[in-house]
């Protein structure tokens, strides 16, 4: 029965990491690459953005809990995983190690933006290209968001390698080998419009 339950709560957290956060985190990165339009290009498209119908229904079921979720069982998963040594090649340790720990940066990365600006927007800020301009001033900022990116990117990328695993949808070594080069083709092609998006606003 706790075996079942386990089960369950894999699955759903898998599921959670694709649909709908990794669909919300394509989607986000793709509205702040209109900053590199420029500023009324981009408060545009956070505004439509901002104006979506259901907009609070939307922002607590499709980003807000699956994402608390997703990273409170990630946590458990991440600091109580046994490591698959024997299980998998030199490669493919490393990249699980590494979808733990980019897991928990871009948990710290999120918490920060998320406080610097739709917290802030709750509070009665207006959160456009000028906002974004004056937190990315800071150099220390830009790099953290830099990092906070790449990771948030390589976690997505590299969990849906495991993703593939975890569903069946890649059973054969194969299969597998494609995948590894089809999310790294996601994670160069992700991190490219994420950290342009980023450099916009400097
Ligand atoms: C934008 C935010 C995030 C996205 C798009 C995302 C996406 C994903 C995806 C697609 C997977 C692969 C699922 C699978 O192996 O079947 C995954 C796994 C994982 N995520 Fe996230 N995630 C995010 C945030 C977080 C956060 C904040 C944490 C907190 C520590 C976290 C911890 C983990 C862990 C530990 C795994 C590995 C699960 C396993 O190997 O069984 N994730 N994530």
């Amino acid at each position: 029965m706790a075996a079942n339950k386990e089960f369950f709560y894999r699955k759903l957290h898998s599921l959670l990491g694709v649909i709908p956060i990794g669909i919300f985190l394509i989607q986000h990165l793709v509205v702040n690459h209109f900053a590199t339009k420029g500023p009324e290009a981009f408060n545009e498209a956070s505004r439509f953005m901002g104006n979506l119908p259901f907009r609070y229904a939307l922002e607590i079921f499709i980003i807000f809990l699956p994402i608390l979720s997703h990273a409170i069982y990630g946590l458990y998963i991440a600091f109580t995983a046994k490591n698959n040594v024997n299980n998998y090649g030199y490669f493919r340790n490393w990249m699980f190690l590494l979808q733990r720990i980019s897991g928990v940066v871009t948990l710290i990365f999120i918490s920060w933006h998320v406080w610097e600006t739709r917290i802030q927007a709750a509070l009665g800020a207006e959160v456009n290209y000028e906002m974004m301009a004056n937190i990315l001033h800071s150099p220390a900022m830009l790099v953290f968001y830099i990092i906070g990116i790449l990771s948030t990117v390589f976690h997505f990328a590299n969990g849906l390698w495991s993703f593939g695993i975890s569903w069946g949808l890649t059973v054969t070594p194969r299969s597998q080998r494609i995948s590894t080069y089809v999310t790294l083709g996601i994670f160069v092609a992700l991190a490219f419009v994420g950290v342009r998006a980023v450099l916009a606003f400097v």
